[in-house]
């Protein structure tokens, strides 16, 4: 679609999607110029003293973690500056907040990962890092500055903190200051550091990719239940032996052919990542948040190492196949 979207500045969604998106930070100013109060700081305070909920309080010039629920008593005994509270997954527990979601129509519906709650009072942060997902930050309340870096990779020097992964001597190329309305996109592995200027609150909408050893070891526990995969390798023609010890390079092909077989598999493939893709982040709540991930797959023109019958386009739900 080309029609202009407010929450990307009015930019087309495909101009967004072919420059932005997973390339380079976007700033919008006033992109949600009507966006209401959508939760009160009392109100998130009292979901980050629900069990059920994952919450951090980080506070102090150290960033000291504490992990949620919060008591009462300890929220009497903030000090007036330097923490935020951060409260995960609100659209699960917030029809209004879960509305945001309606001006993020460009993108997967399974891509999405949560909408966290960030609120924060000055001098808060969480210090300077960078995540492995795509976020759209969306001031709701206050004043944020954002300060951005560079692209981060593994060997990125973190400093020595027990629970976050803060930026060793982190330099920002730019800054933008956020106030209500305003959006900034950060693609994955950008750096960024937030403080807050004045009593904040921030929504946080992430977006989940497995990450390729996440995809080895899950796939890996499909693989077990499949009973038509065949689970072990064979030797290649053996020679007589001169050295007991030695592998020989033909089991690299005997084991490069095993796992051939699931990458040529396109059925296997994505009948798991659908699976994977729409399992439910708190499947321990379902009952009270109505957590619902729908994916939809296309068989068609689909290569088959390990034919089985069946729909041709299959419907996903929550981690399983929705039959019929
Ligand atoms: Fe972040």
């Amino acid at each position: 679609m080309t029609r202009p979207h407010k929450l990307l500045g009015n930019l087309s969604q495909k101009r967004f999607l072919d420059e932005f998106w997973q390339q380079k930070p976007l700033f919008v100013k006033n992109a949600l110029p009507e966006l209401p109060t959508l939760i009160e700081p009392d109100e998130l305070a009292g979901f980050a003293m629900n069990e059920e909920i994952h919450s951090r309080l980080i506070v102090g010039k150290e960033l000291e973690v504490e992990y949620g629920p919060i008591s009462e008593e300890r929220f009497l005994t903030l000090p007036e500056n330097n923490w935020c509270l951060l409260v995960d997954a609100m659209d699960l527990w917030s029809p209004k907040i879960k509305k945001l979601l309606n001006h993020f129509d460009f993108l997967p519906s399974w891509r999405l990962d949560d909408i966290m709650v960030t609120y924060s009072v000055e001098g808060g942060n969480v210090g300077a890092h960078f995540d492995h997902y795509d976020v759209f930050l969306i001031q709701g309340l206050g004043e944020k500055s954002w300060k951005l870096g560079g692209i981060c990779d593994e060997d990125t020097e973190l400093s020595k903190h027990e629970d976050l992964r803060v930026i060793h001597d982190f330099k920002h190329e730019r800054e933008f200051i956020m106030s209500t309305g305003d959006m900034l996109y950060l693609p994955p592995r950008y750096a960024h550091y937030g403080i807050t200027l004045s009593e904040s609150i921030t929504y946080s909408v992430g977006f989940r990719m497995p990450s390729c050893s996440e995809i080895l070891s899950d796939l890996a526990v499909e693989l077990n239940t499949k009973s038509n995969f065949p689970k072990y390798i064979s030797d290649p023609r053996l020679k007589p032996i001169e050295n007991k010890d030695h592998i020989s390079n033909e089991y690299l092909i005997q084991i490069r052919a095993r796992l051939s077989e699931v990458l040529d598999d396109d059925e296997l493939l994505l009948e798991w990542f659908a699976r994977y893709m729409t399992e439910p982040k708190y499947p321990e709540s379902m009952d009270v948040t109505n957590e619902e991930r729908i994916a939809t797959i296309d068989l068609n023109n689909s290569k088959k190492a390990i034919p089985t019958t069946g729909e041709i386009i299959k419907k996903f739900k929550n981690g399983r196949l929705l039959e019929g």
